[in-house]
């Protein structure tokens, strides 16, 4: 699921009871489908939504007999598909495969029901562990071990390098303005976007036809879709086992810890990251480097890509939005001096 606003600790709006009893409603089943007894458990919410175009629920449920034993029920019943919830299934097994377990165990599912039943991992977020951390050099072995992570599961699910083609890319872009300027799309600052995203395709042809590393896409690289203890990572929430170049996903991690954790106008014009922090990133991405065709060229998208993100129609307003964008248009300014 796509999850763009930060929501841990704090409720949202909805009817929080109806959503909790619509999920242990289905808890018996799924717990006898997972070979498990569903007496003596425990149910609390970790994170819930409730949109209209989005309504889903994440349950953990604690074992009451003290071994520790927790799982987590996930129920997403908007948008109601079972391909997509089918798609998650499958991708985080692939990941669990490939990365020697790295992604958590699913224990039972029902995709039709939007479902998913799995072991909860005693990990907490990344982004939980850089809003604790004590000094920039610790922020930047938290942003190794997310790039480690991400690493392992490129490298796992490798497809080889490919001569890198934005042409798809480009296409969208050339779509997405086409809708600005018809007013069927609505983002901020409408003006400004036009000419970033123009300025973006205008240097796709530097990257055409380098090589870039082919894996299974994340699709939702956020730093909440990381879990980390001291030394382990699991990686959650995934879109789906699609195979597709990985600087999508290098691309969208590298700017949810820039527009977060990084002073405005800290990097170097042309890149997403302050060299210290890059550096950071690619010292546990090992799966490819900054000279991969899709990594270099898929950075500067996904400014264009969180803009449009971020300035949705229907997207939750807040601060926390507004102040993303704001670090997001400055970064953009960063990256292009010659922009505006
Ligand atoms: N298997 C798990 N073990 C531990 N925590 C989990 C697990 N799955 C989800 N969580 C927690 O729930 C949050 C939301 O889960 P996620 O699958 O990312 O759903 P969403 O679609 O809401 O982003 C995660 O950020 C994490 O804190
Ligand atoms: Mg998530």
């Amino acid at each position: 699921m796509r999850d763009d606003g930060r929501d841990h600790g704090r409720d949202v709006p909805g009817d929080r009871a109806a959503q909790l009893a619509g999920a242990m409603a289905h808890w018996p089943r799924l717990a006898r489908a997972a070979g498990l007894s569903p007496e003596g458990w425990r149910a609390e919410i970790v994170t819930r939504r409730d949109e209209p175009a989005r309504r889903r629920i994440v349950l953990s449920l604690i074992r009451d007999d003290g071994t520790g034993d927790a799982l987590v029920l996930k129920h997403m019943t908007r948008p109601a598909d079972p391909a997509l919830v089918a798609a998650e299934i499958a991708a985080q097994r692939r990941a669990r495969e490939a990365t020697g377990g790295q992604a958590p165990l699913i224990l039972a599912e029902d995709a039709g029901a939007g479902l998913i039943l799995m072991e909860q991992v005693p990990g907490r977020t990344v982004e939980h562990w850089l809003d604790d951390a004590r000094s920039p050099a610790a922020m930047r072995a938290i942003l190794t071990r997310a790039a480690r992570w991400l690493s392992d599961f490129h490298a796992g699910t490798s497809n080889g390098l490919r001569p890198y083609n934005p042409a798809k890319v480009c296409e969208h872009l050339a779509r997405q303005r086409q809708a600005v300027a018809e007013g069927r799309r609505r983002v901020r600052a409408p003006d400004r976007f036009v000419a970033l995203s123009l300025r973006v395709e205008a240097e796709a042809a530097h990257w055409q036809g380098r090589p870039a590393l082919s894996a299974a896409r994340h699709g939702d690289m956020n730093l909440r879709n990381i879990l980390m203890d001291e030394d382990r990572a699991w990686g959650i929430d995934f879109a789906g086992p699609q195979t597709a170049p990985a600087g999508h996903d290098v691309a969208r991690l590298m700017l949810a810890y820039a527009l977060a954790y990084v002073p405005a106008g800290a990097a170097p014009a042309g890149r997403l990251l302050p060299a210290a922090e890059e550096a950071a990133f690619f010292t546990g991405y090992r799966a490819a480097d900054a000279a991969d065709g899709a990594i270099g060229f898929l950075m500067l998208n996904q400014l264009v890509a969180d803009w449009a993100r971020l300035g949705q129609a229907g997207a939750p307003p807040g601060l926390w939005r507004d102040q993303r964008m704001e670090a997001l248009m400055r970064l953009a300014g960063r990256v292009f001096p010659d922009l505006w």
